[in-house]
């Protein structure tokens, strides 16, 4: 569903306009992956071509839902894949007609598809020598990146030294350490905010940049200037230029609004604009251009970072869920926490309000089990039901708590906090059309629509993802 399209179903969803082509694409769609070949449905081909001007693909979890691979699909119906926050702490993959796997986490999406244009935008931070790592790997599989490329002249690097700095904070934290990628994305953050080399010297002992070490990083990067010359471009300019001239720019989100800075589970969290708003600064365009904002969710939940986690699953059950779904890091391999949907941090309450999406991937994971359960309301110590998402760490850990301890009761006597709901045992991994699916699927499906409250001409939206991605199950490996 859009966030600016016309029966946008919250009455929150921002007040943004959409910007819609006529039914004609200007540019013919380039050579279709695997996935895009496997999609079935009509109306979902009208869907995918009605998508707005300036569409955009973000996580409404924390992370991991498989953006990369809708982009992928959808990359072949726009000129533009432009990513617009975050920074090689991403990790999409994606796998190529032939079967190739590309790992990618700073070169966006699209990529793959030979007529698509990448942009980085200027809110994406770059660590230069994992950028072109990343292009010689895709240049080995034959994919062509020359020219493909841009990179905004704006956005800022990253230094090795900010990712030693990021693992000497995460050991600093001890016990309460935010899991992060360890790509050094928060230190280049801040850096841009503040001189962190100075500070970080006398704060870690372990910190062993020298003037010299320095001095020697910047020389290395220097060496680097001549490849990355001809990717700069000033692409806040080179955007809009295309959006004058219609051209279609799909925006490809990394990580996720629960890991948003403002809106996500601070402190554990990402130090970027994961959610709608980042589109607009991490790229320089303007909010009344931004149409369609698919809002990506798996059909269960995972995390891989510490903080609370309600609807967590641990033990026989948690491992289930972590080996169907190969819930395993594409940037580090750790091992992601895995639990049940929670509809009232999620769709619901939250993200829907914040971004105004909703849809759904990853649902064979769920296949075999007796029964499902969904997350629908959060209860707190006093027995007091929390009407929206908390702010306040200690609130949500204390829901958490409650939440475990007090489940089974809920379940059973009052059916409270979660919803249980039949599961099915068939494999639907090669199902391509909905009525197919097991009726307990289903019905599953169905009932997360209505508690997320998506009127029908959304739902539809949430059957043609499922149906992508029941697709894309079906014909790639699910890696992640
Ligand atoms: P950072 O972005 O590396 O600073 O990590 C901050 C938090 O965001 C940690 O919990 C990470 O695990 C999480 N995170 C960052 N990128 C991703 C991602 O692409 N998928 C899932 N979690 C992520």
């Amino acid at each position: 569903c859009a966030a600016g399209s016309e029966k946008s179903f919250s009455p929150a969803a921002p007040a943004v306009h959409s910007a819609r082509l006529p039914k004609t694409c200007p540019r013919a769609p380039a050579a279709v992956s695997a996935a895009t070949v496997a999609v079935h449905a009509d109306f979902t081909e009208d869907r995918v071509s009605a998508l707005s001007q300036v569409s955009g693909v973000l996580g409404s979890q924390w992370g991991d839902e498989g953006k990369g691979k809708l982009v992928d699909v959808l990359a072949p119906r726009f000129d533009i894949v432009a990513r617009c926050q975050g920074g090689a702490n991403a990790g999409h993959t994606i796998y190529n007609a032939e079967g190739n796997k590309f790992a990618l986490h700073l070169v966006p999406s699209g990529i793959i598809h030979e007529g698509t244009q990448c942009v980085v935008g200027n809110g994406v931070v770059i660590h230069v020598s994992g950028f072109f790592g990343e292009i010689d790997g895709l240049e080995s599989n034959r994919v062509r990146c020359d020219g493909r490329i841009l990179v905004s002249d704006r956005a800022h690097l990253l230094f090795d030294l900010h990712q030693v700095v990021d693992g000497l904070r995460e050991a600093e934290l001890e016990d309460s350490f935010i899991g992060t990628t360890k790509r050094g994305i928060g230190p280049c953050y801040s850096s841009k905010l503040d001189v962190l080399f100075k500070d970080a010297a006398s704060r870690f002992q372990g910190f062993k940049y020298s003037k010299s070490m320095l001095k020697e990083e910047v020389e290395r990067y220097k060496r680097f200037a001549d490849r990355l010359e001809p990717f700069i471009a000033d692409t806040v300019h080179v955007l809009n230029e295309s959006i004058q001239q219609n051209k279609k720019i799909l925006v490809e989100g990394g990580q996720a609004t629960m890991l948003d800075i403002d809106f996500g589970t601070y402190p554990f969290v990402t130090s970027s604009s994961p959610s709608a708003g980042g589109i607009c600064t991490g790229l320089g365009i303007t909010p009344r251009i931004i149409g369609d904002l698919i809002g990506v969710v798996k059909a269960y939940t995972s995390s891989v970072g510490s903080g609370p986690f309600p609807t967590e699953l641990f033990g026989e059950e948690g491992d289930r869920l972590r080996k169907a779904g190969m819930e395993f890091g594409t940037t580090t391999g750790r091992p992601r926490r895995c639990g049940w949907l929670d509809i009232h941090s999620l769709a619901l309450k939250y993200c829907c309000q914040i971004n105004g999406f909703s849809s759904f991937t990853k649902l064979d994971v769920l296949s075999g089990l007796s029964e499902i359960k969904v997350g629908v309301s959060y209860n707190q110590a006093d027995e007091q039901t929390l009407q929206s998402f908390p702010g306040d760490l200690d609130t949500l850990e204390q829901v958490q708590v409650h939440n475990i301890c007090y489940a089974s009761r809920y379940i059973l006597f009052l059916g409270q906090l979660y919803e249980v709901l039949p599961g099915w045992q068939s494999d639907n991994s090669s199902i391509r059309s909905y009525s197919e699916l097991p009726q307990a699927a289903r019905r599953y499906v169905e009932r997360i629509e209505e508690l997320v409250g998506v009127p029908p001409y959304l739902a539809l939206s949430i059957f043609l993802l499922l149906f992508i991605f029941i697709a894309v199950v079906a014909v790639i490996p699910q890696s992640y």
